[in-house]
């Protein structure tokens, strides 16, 4: 295993870190319990030393898991990073309420790294709103949270304003070949290490969405270039090709993935990729973009929607769809990732937004045909 600095404290940080979002399941849907911690004791006997979870991972599951298979020793070897999902509070009273049921359902008495999870617009409003920075930093004096961070899915100009606002140990983003320039993409990344913030990366595989149900042409890519690798060996060496990132984070899925991961993890050194390997990444990027309906640069400008809809998230959703090829994932995402009653079926045909779009994007058309496909 690979690791980088965490510039804050000087700790190694394993370059592979285990994300418990998308652990094994059992036939009925529940975590496959004997599985889940057999991988994570083994990712950590074979040097991860960085566990991420969240309060509404498989609905609440995955904390208990984590605190399951962090017994026996292994609490000790690893970083153990949580979120404060602050858009399920509805006051600061529920907030609170929340953390402490985060504790007890890891059965632990210090979290190291904690999130402001999710940061956006209306999530970091709200998380003012409720002083959940004020309340963090208690938390950490009480030595209960030991590293105060938050995990990022707005736009470029929020990110450097969140960044900016507070003396963050670390940060959260999303980041893959196809994101380099969506949310914080590479611009932030690069944002975050210049001010000595360390960046955590979450979705380097899109969710599993660049290891599947591949285009032909990207396929015929993989294929013949000169170097064998896997389409998820290409997605994680382009993440880690980055010398800013200090940790990547993947949701394995099962024991295979795990192996393959760590061997990855191995080799994936910093700006190791040469530039032919890179272009052919490059290739595989505008292949996949190819199949986008409606070039929606998320500039924005549409927003507010009087129905409260994000249209650039839905209409992203829509264009993914075609993007991974009808890919079950998508949809999945466009139901844990959107809020209901905010969704495209909410639309009225208003058009305010199609007034505002630089694009000159039929919305309400895109808006009716997105809840088609996913809603109905
Ligand atoms: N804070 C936040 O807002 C936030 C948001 C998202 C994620 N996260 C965290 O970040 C972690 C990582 O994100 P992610 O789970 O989306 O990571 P990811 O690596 O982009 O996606 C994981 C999925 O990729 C596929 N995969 C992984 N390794 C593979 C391999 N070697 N071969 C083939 N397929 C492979 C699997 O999909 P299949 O097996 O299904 O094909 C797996 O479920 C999460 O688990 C979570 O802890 C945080």
């Amino acid at each position: 295993m690979l690791y980088r600095k965490f510039n804050k404290t000087g700790q190694d940080v394993s370059l592979l870190g285990m994300g418990t979002m998308r652990l094994p399941l059992a036939e009925d849907g529940s975590i496959d319990e004997a599985t889940a911690i057999e991988m994570i004791h083994h990712s950590i006997d074979q040097g991860i030393n960085y566990v991420d979870t969240a309060y509404m991972y498989h609905k609440g599951k995955s904390e208990e898991l984590v605190g399951k298979a962090l017994k026996d020793g292994y609490r000790e070897k690893v970083l153990l990073a949580d979120k404060m999902p602050v858009w399920l509070a509805k006051d600061e009273e529920k907030m609170k309420e929340i953390f402490e049921t985060q504790f007890e359902r890891l059965d632990v008495d210090c979290i190291d790294m904690y999130l402001v999870h999710s940061v956006d617009g209306p999530i970091w409003r709200r998380a003012q709103k409720f002083n959940l920075m004020d309340f963090l930093y208690e938390k950490q004096a009480e030595g209960k949270i030991k590293h105060i961070g938050f995990s990022f899915h707005g736009d470029l100009d929020l990110f450097k304003e969140v960044i900016d606002m507070y003396d963050w140990d670390f940060c959260q983003i999303q980041l893959n070949y196809m994101d380099k320039e969506f949310q914080a993409g590479v611009e932030g990344l690069k944002y975050a290490a210049s001010k000595g913030i360390p960046v955590i990366i979450m979705e380097p595989l899109k969710g599993g969405k660049l290891t599947d149900k591949l285009p032909a042409s990207v396929k015929e890519l993989w294929d013949n270039a000169p170097v064998k690798r896997t389409p998820a060996e290409w997605g994680l060496r382009w993440v880690a090709n980055h010398p800013e990132v200090m940790c990547i984070l993947s949701g394995m899925s099962n024991p295979e993935q795990l192996a393959e991961n760590l061997r990855i993890m191995d080799q994936a050194q910093p700006n190791s990729l040469t530039e032919e390997e890179l272009a052919i990444i490059d290739k595989a990027s505008a292949e996949y973009n190819k199949l986008i309906q409606y070039s929606c640069t998320e500039c924005r400008y549409c927003m507010p929607c009087p129905k409260k809809i994000d249209i650039p998230d839905n209409i992203s959703y829509y264009n993914e769809w075609f993007l991974y090829d009808g890919n079950p994932k998508v949809k999945a995402d466009f139901f844990t990732f959107t809020i209901e009653g905010r969704r495209a079926s909410a639309c009225v045909a208003c058009k305010a937004c199609e007034e505002k779009c630089p694009q000159h994007l039929p919305i309400a058309e895109i808006m009716a045909k997105t809840a088609d496909l996913f809603e109905k």
